[in-house]
């Protein structure tokens, strides 16, 4: 082993003997000028990977192998990982020969120009992927939107899930990284202590050999994953307070066309457009100062616009809803407008964490 690598290459296997010979060379062609060592995390491949990668272990002095018993899923071998790992530097990438090795120089000089972690990025100009069918796609960024709405640490970043990165250990050095489910990088940037973060473009290639093995538990995992990472954020707290002051406007609304109505005589249309106005700005005002803390400051004039604007969209949403769910599957329309109220709600919060409010800090 050479004495300290400057950067640990953690690479996790699951029947990949065809696939890691390659790997193995071209991540040594690519890092013939970076001193590194080579972290395999094998969880018993039937296919023989963890006897292949032991040849390999003899035959280079900077190659480590990691056997555990079975499968216990991606990230969990990523944290076995990186518990191995000796430099001060870490990479990670899958063994299928979708993350080209070739890009890992790439990133160790952001890290080395001060990034504290570099991610390879499929969404950046010049990154993509390789022949994906729709389906696979669709999924992608399906998840990558669930992402985007539970955590807000990661709105600026376009490939937060992706499974080839690399980072300065300190930058995540005391945290507690949990092994549940496969996005070991989505955990990194919401507890990370790091301050600059860059994605490099990179093209996610066709698998050569064998099959991804991701099951659909992995995918339920991701669900649970990110809902403890909003948690942890704070952004489930944030919904849930957006929540309440939407339940608020909706007893500023009732009362207020009830009392213009019964009280001060207006005909209850017009009562209608005061309560409705009334219950927009009042939610406006609550979200201001509490649900996204930003009182008074710059750009007030526009938030109050926005969030009109939202609430005029999402009210329309609220109707469509209706309409089409008691209209063409026949449901009684109290249960579509409950279905209407919930879209209209996503909608409204969507908007107000990310354009309204902009960003929104906890
Ligand atoms: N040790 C171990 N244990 N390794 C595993 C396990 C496991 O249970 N499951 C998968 N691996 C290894 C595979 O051998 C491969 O090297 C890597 O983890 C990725 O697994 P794939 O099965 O190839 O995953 P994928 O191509 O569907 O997903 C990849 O791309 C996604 C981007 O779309 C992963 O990198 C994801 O993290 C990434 O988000
Ligand atoms: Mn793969």
């Amino acid at each position: 082993m050479r004495a300290n690598p400057a950067l640990s290459v953690v690479i996790p296997t699951y029947n990949e003997a065809k696939n890691l010979p390659t790997l193995v060379e071209r991540v040594r062609k690519s890092l013939r000028d970076v001193g590194h060592e080579i972290i395999i995390v094998d969880d018993n491949s039937p296919d023989g990977t963890g006897e292949l990668a032991e040849r390999l272990a003899k035959k280079y002095g900077n190659l480590k192998v990691v056997h555990r018993r079975e499968k216990k899923g991606l990230a969990s071998a990523v944290v076995d990982g990186l518990n191995h790992a000796t430099a001060p530097v870490i990479c990670v990438m899958d063994a299928d020969l979708q993350h080209p090795p070739e890009k890992i120089p790439a990133l160790f000089k952001e890290i080395e120009n001060g990034a504290d972690i570099a991610i390879a990025s499929r969404y950046v100009a010049g990154g993509g992927t390789e022949e994906w069918g729709w389906g696979r796609k669709l999924i992608s960024r399906g998840a990558e939107l669930l992402a985007r709405l539970t955590i807000p640490n990661i709105h600026g970043l376009k490939d937060p899930l992706s499974g080839f990165f690399m980072f300065k250990k300190e930058a995540v050095g005391g945290t507690e990284l949990s092994p549940v489910g496969f996005k070991i990088l989505l955990e990194i940037l919401v507890k990370g202590a790091y301050r600059r973060v860059v994605e490099v473009p990179y093209v996610f290639k066709e698998r050569l050999h064998g099959k991804s093995t991701l099951s659909f538990k992995e995918h339920i995992n991701y669900l649970r994953h990110l809902s403890r990472l909003a948690r942890a954020s704070g952004e489930a707290g944030q919904f849930l307070k957006f929540c309440l002051v939407g339940l608020n406007g909706v007893g500023v609304n009732m009362g207020l066309l009830w009392a213009l109505t019964e009280f001060v005589g207006l005909p209850y249309p017009v009562s209608a457009v005061f309560a409705i106005e009334s219950s927009i700005l009042s939610n406006f005002t609550l979200n201001e100062l509490w649900t996204f803390r930003r009182r008074a400051g710059p750009g007030r004039s526009r938030r109050v616009l926005g969030f009109n604007l939202a609430c005029a969209i999402g009210a329309t949403l609220n109707f469509v809803v209706l309409v089409t769910l008691t209209e063409l599957l026949g449901l009684p329309y109290l249960i579509s407008n409950a279905f209407g109220i919930a879209c209209a709600t996503l909608w409204n919060y969507i908007m107000s964490a990310t354009w309204v409010w902009g960003y929104a800090k906890v």
